[in-house]
């Protein structure tokens, strides 16, 4: 299975949105990051907004909630369409009956940890989940600096999710690049969002090509060849 590319529009035009998908019509889903000013010092869109760049993408979208209270505004982006909707365990109240509720709508659920936050809490919980975030920034702003410590958490929950045998897919954001790949992969990430590495690349298929194959050679241990 190679390695999944999420390239986040946080990076895009948003007055040419509709272009900038089709330029990223290769990846394997289109990371969609949610934020509300209030759970991030940043401010992006909401369920309209998401509900139109579902119309118009041609891959599924992986949704990121970076906003208080998903418990009560996560499903709308499920109920929209949305293939994946992960939202931050800061946040939420009840995650686990988030999540099922999620699931009951037919969308993967995903759980979502800022740098500081620890994961031994949740590794009894993995069934629960289809994905699990391990930021590698603290979330509200692409284009900052990958942040290696949180590799240990990354492995992990790698360590957690290949004993427990479940269908789990392990996600990172932040800071991505042609290097960060490849130390994220070998610590165990499977699902990539890149912003600013695939937009502001001259020819962002080409990125997406460069960034999956770099990743896939380096999955879940160093490559051997
Ligand atoms: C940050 C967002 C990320 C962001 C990544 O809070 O969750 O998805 O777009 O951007 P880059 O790849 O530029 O770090
Ligand atoms: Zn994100």
């Amino acid at each position: 299975m190679p390695a999944r590319i999420n390239p986040s529009i946080l990076a895009a035009d948003f007055v040419n949105l509709e272009r900038d998908l089709d330029k990223i019509a290769s990846a394997d889903l289109v990371h969609v990051d949610v934020m509300d000013n209030h759970f991030v010092p940043n401010l992006t869109f909401g369920p309209q907004m998401v509900g139109r760049i579902q119309d118009v993408s041609k891959i599924p979208l992986d949704v990121h909630l970076m906003i208080d209270n998903p418990d009560e505004w996560a499903l709308g982006y499920a109920e929209l369409g949305a293939y994946s909707v992960t939202f931050h365990v800061e946040a939420a109240a009840d995650p686990v009956r988030l999540a099922r509720r999620l699931r009951a709508i037919g969308a993967r659920a995903g759980l979502a940890l800022k740098p500081g936050t620890a994961v031994d809490d949740y590794l009894d919980l993995l069934p629960e989940f289809d994905q699990f975030l391990v930021m590698t920034v603290e979330p509200g702003f692409g284009g900052q600096s990958f942040m290696a410590e949180t590799m240990p958490k990354l492995a992990r929950l790698r360590a957690a999710v290949d004993a427990s045998g479940a269908d789990i897919w392990l996600q990172v954001d932040g800071g991505i690049n042609e290097e960060t790949i490849v130390t994220a992969a070998e610590n165990g990430a499977d699902t990539f969002v890149a912003g600013s590495a695939v937009f502001r690349a001259e020819n962002p298929a080409d990125q997406i090509s460069l960034l999956r194959e770099s990743a896939t050679r380096h999955l879940h241990g160093p490559a051997t060849s």
